[in-house]
């Protein structure tokens, strides 16, 4: 039987969503440049740009910087399963599914972890983490500087000082805020961070980014086991990644150039001014959100991610019939809640390419025009006003601090 399949055409979507986001034009032209092989002397160049650029964004001087041929969830794996060995005792700050995720492998790799939790919508106390560690060898504790499940974040300061009072690594996930929340990996004292593609540095998914320390690389020297995955032996995949270049795997050649495209595009725009877009944005977003008498899930200012707002769904509407509305009419991807926040909270991202002031404000007309088609009462462009007041402020203030 034969049946005609036709030629790709996906609809142009605004991916408002936790990832992954939409992608700058240069990167899709870096994606279709010719494919050059793997051991092709040219593209040995190409990986050492990319590390550069990797470097660069994750502010380290680590040798062991690399992206993974894996989507962000590989980060998660390799950083874990590179440190502990079956015995090892190990802390992991859960405060929604990602970091539940981490600590869900770290079981796998050894049965003496420990998880440290926070209700939804609030970071994990370093204080807590310092508690259940007290008189034991702990060697790892791990986090998610940005909770995408819940849009939280946490501050990795506290967590350094626990990390040394233990002797312990620290590993932190940052795929949904690396290029979008200030993080200097050396200057903070970050021993494994690792990443996604697709999130604030909007390239396709499909790569992870991540950098180990030199204290990270001595734990690697000295495990008494071999890794149990071989794909992810950081130790034998920087064979490839190092200065030897010898074949360890078939990476995503593309990806790469459409990662280095947009790792330029994050240096060209410059990380603090990348920060501060990802901030305003958010701002402006909430202020939108709150004018029209939504509420938010994390309550303290402080513990918001910049690049997911999780907008809770007022009584009376539809959540998905709402998320459904957004995009037929207008395009417009957004995400639901996981687990127990599923029908109860929206996550509105604004990551990357996507964090723009006029993505903000065509969403907030966007769900002006849903909510009241479901009976919600909102004021007439209370939402767009609000936020476009917030910009006026903000963009006055810089002029007068010039
Ligand atoms: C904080 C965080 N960690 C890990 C992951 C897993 O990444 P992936 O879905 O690319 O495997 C995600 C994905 O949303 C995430 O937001």
């Amino acid at each position: 039987m034969t049946q005609h399949i036709g030629e790709l055409n996906p609809p142009a979507r605004l991916m408002l969503t936790p990832g992954p986001s939409s992608v700058d034009p240069r990167v899709y032209r870096a994606l279709a440049t010719p494919l050059v092989g793997h051991m092709d002397p040219w593209f040995k160049g190409c990986m050492d740009e990319t590390q550069i650029l990797l470097r660069q964004i994750f502010q380290t001087e680590n040798r062991i910087t690399m992206p993974l041929s894996a989507s962000g969830s590989g980060g998660i794996e390799a950083s874990v399963v590179n440190v502990l060995e079956e015995g090892d005792e190990a802390i992991i700050a859960v405060n929604g599914v990602f970091s539940e995720r981490m600590y869900e492998i770290a079981t796998r790799a050894s049965s003496k972890v420990i998880k440290v939790g926070a209700p939804y919508g609030k970071p994990v106390d370093a204080e807590d983490v310092c508690r259940a560690g007290k008189g034991k060898k702990i060697k790892m504790i791990g986090l998610a500087q940005g909770e995408t499940s819940t849009g939280v974040l946490t501050r990795i300061d506290g967590y350094r000082k626990v990390a040394d009072e233990f002797g312990a690594l620290l590993v932190v996930d940052t795929v949904a805020s690396l290029a979008a929340v200030p993080l200097h990996v050396d200057r903070e004292g970050v021993d494994i961070c690792f990443s996604g593609s697709q999130k604030a540095i909007s390239a396709p998914p499909g790569m992870s980014p991540i950098t180990v320390s030199p204290a990270a690389e001595e734990v690697f020297r000295k495990r008494k086991t071999k890794v149990q995955s071989w794909y992810f032996d950081l130790t034998t995949a920087m064979n490839y990644w190092g200065k030897d270049r010898l074949y360890h795997h078939t990476p995503p050649i593309s990806l790469i150039f459409a990662l280095r495209e947009a790792m330029r595009l994050v240096v060209e725009e410059g990380l603090e001014n990348r920060w501060e877009r990802h901030r305003v944005n958010q701002l402006a977003l909430i202020a939108g959100v709150e004018a029209m008498g939504l509420k938010l899930l994390v309550e303290k200012p402080a513990d918001r991610l910049p690049t997911v707002t999780a907008v809770m769904v007022p009584g009376g509407v539809d959540d998905v019939k709402l998320r459904n509305q957004l995009l037929d009419e207008f395009d417009i991807e957004i995400a639901g809640g996981f687990g127990s926040l599923k029908g109860k909270i929206w996550r509105v991202g604004l990551m990357g390419y996507c964090s723009q002031k006029a993505n903000v404000l065509l969403f907030l007309a966007a769900l002006e025009k849903c909510l009241i088609d479901q009976g919600y009462r909102v004021g007439s462009g209370a939402g767009v006003g609000a936020a476009v007041k917030n910009y006026s402020q903000v963009e006055a203030a810089v002029v007068a601090s010039r």
